[in-house]
């Protein structure tokens, strides 16, 4: 299979052989990055424009480092200081962007479909852009979903990482599924490896209206939980997501205490995983809240480090594949 895709909006329609096309490029960046020259030639020229709406530290750099590494030219575009305070809509932003001659736009957004809209606009205008989505709402956040893959795929086979080493493993993805942007990206790409995804947090914020993901799926491979110990019994992965405090318009919690012992990761709750057992977190953590402090710094279970070194990688990765199609 050869890649087509000219927009990464989201993990919904990803097939397998598209995963294991991105798995291996950024297993070959992973290898630049390990140079003591960590650049490649790869995007010479080309323009490369951050547009994040909504802030961010992780995905934000982490896009502007891959963009260097591959010698495209960076834009950095942040609401507070641009001419939306002055009315501009974001379609005129990304205009002016286009005008600049970029070629790539990564965008964040508050509001699921910002993204779409603007490659919608870029595919009308027959512009080229190709626009990547940086997190969109509660919608999809693609690059923190293939980040997450390839940390775990390496785990796996550090030399040879591809979906079907996740095939029969179970995933507990721990917290604010209903906010959470990271998990359904997640759930596409976890469920297409075909692992076994487990659903758990408050039944306010793990909804039945998710079970309707699960009819979307062969098999199955989707499971709710309300309380912690039948999702992390035997699990190989537990993934915990922040509480989503901003995106809360209602009182859907008692209290971050009460939260963390029902449903916070802690070394004793850990004994009812896989002996062997590793954490992930996208960040940012909030300590001792989602997972204890001492475990998150842990190395022999945490992968949080990991999971934002191989962003870097699968970021080039994406950058690569839409830029080279581009060319
Ligand atoms: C996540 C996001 O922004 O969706 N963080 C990230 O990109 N690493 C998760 C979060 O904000 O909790």
């Amino acid at each position: 299979m050869n890649w087509t895709r000219h927009h990464i909006l989201g993990l919904a329609d990803w097939v397998a052989p598209e995963y294991d096309i991105l798995l291996q490029t950024a297993s070959s960046f992973r290898e630049v990055l390990s140079r003591r020259t960590k650049k490649v030639p790869a995007l010479q020229g080309q323009v490369v424009t951050n547009m994040f709406f909504e802030p961010s530290t992780r995905t934000r750099s982490s896009f502007e480092l891959a963009a260097k590494r591959l010698s495209a030219d960076i834009l950095n575009f942040s609401p507070g200081s641009s001419s939306l305070s002055k009315g501009e809509t974001i379609l005129d932003t990304a205009k002016t962007y286009l005008a600049m001659g970029t070629d790539i736009m990564v965008i964040r957004h508050k509001q699921a479909g910002v993204p779409q809209a603007i490659a919608a606009e870029m595919d009308r205008l027959e512009t080229g852009v190709c626009v990547l989505n940086g997190g969109d709402g509660q919608h999809e956040h693609p690059s923190q979903g293939l980040l997450d893959l390839f940390t775990l795929c390496c785990l796996l086979d550090s030399d040879n990482p591809r979906v079907d080493l996740l095939k029969g493993k179970k995933i507990a993805i721990v917290g604010d599924i209903l906010h959470s942007r990271v998990a359904r990206s997640n759930i596409w790409s976890l469920t297409k490896a075909e692992a076994q995804v487990h659903l758990v947090g408050p039944p306010t914020l793990v909804p039945q209206f998710f079970t309707q993901m699960a009819t979307q799926l062969p098999g199955d491979q989707l499971f709710l939980h309300w309380d912690l110990e039948p999702a992390l019994r035997g699990a190989d992965f537990v993934m915990t997501l922040r509480l989503q405090q901003e995106r809360m318009t209602a009182h859907l919690l008692p209290s971050l205490r009460e939260y963390h012992q029902r449903y916070g990761i802690t070394r004793d709750r850990l004994k009812l995983c896989h002996p062997q057992v590793k954490i992930l977190h996208p960040g940012p953590v909030n300590r001792g809240v989602e997972i204890s402090s001492d475990l998150m710094d842990d190395r022999e279970f945490s992968l949080i480090q990991q999971q934002v070194t191989s962003g870097i990688a699968v970021r080039m990765a994406l950058l690569y594949l839409l830029g080279t199609l581009n060319s």
